[in-house]
């Protein structure tokens, strides 16, 4: 592997480490030499990500919230306490949401995926930044979504997230560039995983004929693997990626070339 890219030394902290793209993104990062601080909710699987780690990476489990302040600010400290920095910040966490019509779309519903995927990601920014600043250097990504760029129906919530999510990141970056820490995000497409399982469940009865609608709209004719967002979010994460700054980074087939 190339110099540049590999994490070798580096400190990583994951939300939403035992799911689909935060695991993916956690093995890639611990087999190019980071030590992991895998971050996810009670009762998710952090036992079976740290099995699946290579067997000589350093991991730090981590049971929190990412809605609650006082959990966002324990993960940053327990990522100080164990491995003494962090350099690269995956925020990662987020929830799908119902899929239904803004009119239809429960109020209660509709602040639990904004709790989440917004309040959660200001939060994680809110407490590792003064460490990245106290260091003088980190990198964040923000894992946003190509419906952070475009809409789709019955995903308002979703879609409201994901366009706050690049919205905060633009914001961060013109804070955080002159102090010395990047802050960017990551827009993947449709990714074979759970989620979209059940947003296509979500939009038709006919499950499988959602999932094809959906690849059919995708240049590349296909959904992606969560290796695939994990290659890019590990380049980012890299010095190799050191002048990527405030950008949107898509990797999603195409999709949002059309
Ligand atoms: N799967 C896709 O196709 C896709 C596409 C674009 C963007 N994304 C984004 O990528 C990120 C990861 O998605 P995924 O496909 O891995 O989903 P996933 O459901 O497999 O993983 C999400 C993880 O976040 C955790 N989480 C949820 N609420 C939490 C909370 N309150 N506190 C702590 N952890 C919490 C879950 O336990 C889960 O492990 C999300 O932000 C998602 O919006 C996914």
């Amino acid at each position: 592997m190339a110099e540049r890219t590999s994490l070798q030394g580096k400190v990583a902290l994951i939300t939403g480490a035992a799911g689909a793209i935060g695991r993916a993104t956690a093995i890639l990062m611990a087999d190019r030499g980071a030590a992991i601080v895998a971050v996810d909710r009670d009762g998710s699987d952090l036992t079976g990500l740290a099995a699946a780690l290579p067997p000589d990476a350093r991991c730090a489990p981590v049971t929190a919230d990412v809605r609650t302040e006082r959990d966002v600010a324990a993960y940053a400290a327990a990522a100080v306490k164990a491995f003494g920095r962090i350099d690269i910040f995956v925020n990662n966490a987020g929830v799908e949401g119902m899929v239904k019509p803004v009119e239809d779309y429960p109020l209660d519903a509709f602040r639990a995926v904004i709790d989440i995927n917004v309040i959660g990601v200001f939060l994680g920014l809110k407490h590792v930044l003064p460490v990245m600043y106290a260091q003088g250097s980190g990198c964040i990504v923000n894992m946003s979504s190509i419906a952070g760029l475009k809409g789709t129906p019955g995903l308002s919530a979703y879609t409201a997230s994901k366009h706050a999510v690049i919205g905060i990141t633009r914001s961060v970056a013109a804070e955080a560039g002159p102090r010395g820490v990047r802050v960017l995000s990551v827009n993947p497409g449709p990714i074979e995983s759970r989620m979209m399982d059940s947003i296509n469940a979500g939009q038709s009865p006919d499950a499988a004929a959602a999932h094809a609608a959906v690849a059919a709209m995708v240049p590349q004719q296909r959904y992606g693997r969560v290796e695939e967002v994990a290659e890019l979010v590990a380049f980012l994460s890299s010095d190799a990626a050191g002048y990527c700054h405030g950008g949107i980074y898509s990797v999603d087939g195409g999709m949002c070339a059309v």
